[in-house]
């Protein structure tokens, strides 16, 4: 950029100078000459001015050209899911109507392998509440067989509890982090920096606690701006991390980190008395607001990319729910996808 506005000023400067001179040539008095200049440069001054505000016109800055367009939107439109009712439940795919957002973006649901080449290596973390086991759930479901998710089953669903597995064959870690608060997420982060190791994948969501047993969503806004800055503390000491360890390419992958978000509540289907009273319509809207003003969604600025369970849910329906809070696996399957191809897309892997 700042070479393109030497070159432009340079160039101005001469247009300045030249044409005058040039019309002079042409037998202009000197008072037409010198009027010809100051219009000519009053023109360039507000023409180079107004440049800033028209930055399509010129060549991209640095900054801007990292960022490949293309990608960029279809990390944005990972969410744009649509499921179909079949024989026995519903199937979900990416919308690939020629008017949809993602279309075009080739998004892909990966198999096993796939999985295990993308996850090869890795330490994931998922810490939330009920859904973001279910997520878990639906993590495992790709790269261990049914036999072996029948054999974890119950120390994976011991309620209220933490749940770790490393999968041998592709040396993937996972942890489940039980973390029912906002509050609890943060307690996590500051233990990431106490000791000193960060997860390759971090997922985190938690928010359906809070709103049974606090039902106060500014108190949420609060807990959630905590969350945030304890993470930007935790930033300047992983890029510290990672330029003393240039020589190892391993640990200079950044840590990609998903905001697991609420489901849509179905009130009529709550399981409860409490929660049908307390978690309206009305309520998660607000709780939802305080999440976008928070601004710890990449989209808002903030560094969590959305896996958007509210809006894969609530397409899914009340035919997929089961208390009206938590959905069938369809739901969290899809959800996992969504965060592999933003991990393929981040990482620049071709599969
Ligand atoms: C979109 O996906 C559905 C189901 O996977 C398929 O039947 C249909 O042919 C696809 N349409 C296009 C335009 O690719
Ligand atoms: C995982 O990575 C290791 C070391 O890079 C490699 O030897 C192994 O074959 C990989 N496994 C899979 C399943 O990709
Ligand atoms: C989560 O946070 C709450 C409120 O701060 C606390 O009472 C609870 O013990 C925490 N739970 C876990 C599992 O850390
Ligand atoms: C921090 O280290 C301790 C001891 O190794 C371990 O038990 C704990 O799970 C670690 N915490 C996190 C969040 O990784
Ligand atoms: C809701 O939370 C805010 C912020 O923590 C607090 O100031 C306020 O008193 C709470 N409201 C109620 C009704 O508890």
């Amino acid at each position: 950029m700042f070479f393109g506005a030497v070159q432009l000023g340079l160039m101005a400067a001469c247009v300045v100078l030249f044409v005058p001179m040039g019309m002079a040539g042409w037998h202009l008095s000197r008072n037409k000459v010198l009027f010809f200049s100051g219009a000519l440069f009053i023109t360039l001054a507000v023409f180079i001015h107004l440049i800033p505000y028209f930055p399509s016109f010129f060549p991209q800055t640095p900054s801007v050209m990292f960022q490949d367009p293309a990608t960029s939107s279809c990390i944005s439109s990972l969410n744009d899911v649509v499921f179909r009712p079949n024989s026995d439940g519903y199937l979900w795919d990416w919308d690939n109507t020629s008017n949809s957002r993602s279309y075009g973006c080739e998004f892909q649901k990966l198999g096993r392998v796939d999985v295990m080449d993308l996850l090869n290596g890795s330490w994931v973390v998922v810490a939330g509440d009920s859904q973001a086991r279910l997520f878990v759930v639906g993590l495992l479901d790709l790269v261990l067989g049914a036999d072996e998710m029948e054999l974890i089953h119950g120390d994976l669903f011991k309620r209220h509890s933490d749940y770790h597995i490393t999968v041998g064959e592709i040396g993937l870690k996972l942890d489940f982090i039980w973390a029912p608060y906002v509050a609890n997420l943060s307690d996590v982060v500051v233990e990431f920096k106490r000791n000193g190791s960060y997860p390759d994948v971090l997922v985190m969501g938690s928010g359906l606690w809070h709103m049974l047993h606090f039902t106060n969503y500014s108190d949420y806004g609060v807990s959630l701006r905590l969350l945030r800055d304890s993470l930007n503390q935790l930033v300047p000491v992983r890029r510290k991390f990672e330029m003393e360890s240039d020589s190892d390419p391993d640990s200079t992958r950044g840590m990609h980190l998903f905001w697991l978000g609420m489901p849509t509540l179905i009130n009529g289907l709550l399981n409860t008395e409490e929660k049908r009273a307390k978690m309206t319509r009305e309520m998660c809207d607000a709780y939802d607001h305080e999440l976008y003003k928070s601004k710890i969604l990449r989209r808002d600025g903030g560094s969590f990319l959305l896996l958007d369970v509210g809006t894969l849910s609530g397409k899914c329906g009340a035919d997929c729910s089961l208390d009206g809070m938590h959905y069938s696996d369809v739901v969290y399957e899809a959800s996992v996808h969504v965060m592999l191809n933003a991990l393929l897309i981040e990482s620049h892997q071709k599969l």
